[in-house]
């Protein structure tokens, strides 16, 4: 995902699913990156179990956040999905990235609406866990798009298997990255 914001060259970023917040933590060290805001139905101080440094505990993004010492970090914003209106950040972000639900077919279609409203003209969104083998949603709605959109470019990036874990790559699954046109 850093690889993409890095080619896209935006400065403002928008996720939908924090989890962790490790994605936002990692696209907050690049330099020209300004602004960050993150979505989840989970509130920033609210704990779940996670593991750190692989030991599980009660952690919320409040606890993680604090543990992680770059002054960088002041680029995120951690919002609870219902406090976020997309009006108030209409075409504000170069790339968005969907990373929320992962089960719900209704819910990323609107996810994907709205990263539409918040997206900068010719930005880039991007979908994980196409073909995932345990997941149908993503990669319906990832088609649904393309059959509705014709017009934008899309491309997978096979990134499962080879590169962090020495294993065979994983053929026509991963990430897609939709350059809106
Ligand atoms: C796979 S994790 C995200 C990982 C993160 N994007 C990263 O790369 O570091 C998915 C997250 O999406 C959140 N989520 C689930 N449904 C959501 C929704 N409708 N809107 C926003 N976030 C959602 C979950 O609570 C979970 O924290």
């Amino acid at each position: 995902m850093n690889a993409i914001l890095r080619m896209s060259d935006t400065k403002n970023f928008f996720e939908i699913g924090t989890g962790r917040g490790k994605q936002v933590m990692h696209a907050c060290m690049i330099p020209e990156m300004e602004e960050i805001v993150t979505l989840d139905v989970y509130n920033f101080n609210e704990k779940r179990r996670t593991p750190v440094n692989g030991v599980y505990g009660n952690y919320s993004n409040l606890d993680l956040y604090n543990m992680f010492n770059h002054s960088e970090k002041e680029k995120i914003k951690y919002m609870h999905v219902d406090s976020f209106d997309s009006v108030d950040y209409k075409k504000r972000f170069g790339v968005v990235f969907i990373d929320g639900d992962h089960h719900n077919e209704n819910v990323i279609y609107n996810d994907f609406l709205m990263s539409m409203e918040v997206l900068k003209p010719q930005g880039y969104i991007v979908f994980d866990d196409y073909n995932h083998p345990n997941l149908t949603a993503p990669k319906n709605v990832v088609n649904r798009v393309k059959e509705e959109y014709p017009e934008f470019e899309y491309t997978l990036i096979e990134h499962r298997g080879h590169i962090f874990n020495h294993q065979p790559k994983h053929v026509n699954e991963g990430m897609v990255i939709i350059k809106v046109k």
